[in-house]
């Protein structure tokens, strides 16, 4: 029997732009994690779901791209599904880990991952695979792939579930519509990941917090954040956060807020499930 691990992810800055050539920062997210356990089984290779709403038709295909036959692989995941927190590119390499782990034999574990990525999402940036793969915050633009974004302490975030699942190819094709209006709009949203990278280097958490609340109005402007989003932006805001934006597709799903310390990132977090979001984590785990 062998086990393999993803947590989820947060992207700070990018998401949307990244498809369309700009730079994202984003951060592996570890209060949440898919784990999957790979045994020997007769027959083709298959993934087996133990709790969650998986589409195990894509990470099939990507445990077979690992090994054709001969291993079941059993899901568990704590990634909300449909939440902007990378549950697809997750459990794609939780599952691409553990086959490896079973054959005994290192693999493209990316390569192999973006078999189910491509499943979820048509075509992905790839920032989701690369950012559940990284192991700190990371850079990152397509074609130049992941540049991992030196620091010490990394920012005391929160993120809070607005429960409204969204349909991210929905969000990125509605964006791909207008990028002719708003190409201005999706590169700035992409130009900000840099000065937000040198800011989480310099620990500089009102600077980062400053460019996440100008992604945000980038991102209403757009046409991807919702009023559920908007109402938990506004009270992570009020309540003392540096900075809050939805994070991932948009149109639901999650909300990241930046907290000026750790104590004060959980109190953010009740405050927002008393708000009404319906789950929250700082990194340590679920509040
Ligand atoms: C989704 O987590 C991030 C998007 O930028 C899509 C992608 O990068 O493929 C919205």
């Amino acid at each position: 029997m062998s086990e393999g691990q993803a947590p989820g992810k947060v992207i700070l800055l990018g998401e949307h732009a990244v498809v369309h050539g700009g730079w994202a920062l984003a951060l592996p997210w570890p209060a949440v994690e898919a784990v999957a356990t790979a045994t020997a089984a007769v027959g083709a290779t298959q993934v087996v779901s133990e709790a969650g709403d998986y589409d195990v038709r894509g990470l099939t295909a990507a445990a077979r791209a690992v090994r054709a036959e001969g291993c079941v692989v059993a899901l568990r995941s704590s990634v909300p599904v449909g939440a902007g927190l990378g549950s697809s590119a997750a459990t794609a390499l939780a599952v691409v880990r553990a086959v490896a782990a079973f054959n005994g034999q290192a693999c493209d574990e990316l390569g192999c991952a973006d078999v189910a990525e491509r499943f979820a999402h048509g075509t992905p940036s790839g920032l989701d695979a690369a950012t559940v793969a990284a192991a700190g915050p990371i850079l990152f633009r397509r074609g130049d792939g992941a540049r991992p974004v030196a620091g010490g302490a990394l920012p005391a975030l929160v993120v809070a579930d607005t429960g409204r699942p969204r349909n991210a190819a929905e969000a990125v094709a509605a964006v791909a519509e207008r990028l002719d209006r708003h190409r201005t709009l999706v590169d700035a949203l992409g130009q900000a990941a840099l000065p937000g990278a040198a800011a989480l280097e310099a620990q500089d958490w009102d600077g980062l917090g400053q460019l996440m609340d100008e992604a945000q109005d980038r991102l209403a402007t757009l046409g991807v954040s919702h009023p559920d989003l908007d109402r938990l932006v506004a009270v992570a805001r009020a309540a003392g956060a540096l900075g809050a934006k939805l994070t991932g597709a948009g149109r639901g799903g999650c909300v990241v807020a930046l907290a000026p310390d750790a104590a004060t990132a959980r109190a953010l977090a009740s405050t927002l499930l008393d708000a009404g979001a319906t789950r929250a984590w700082t990194m340590d785990g679920p509040v």
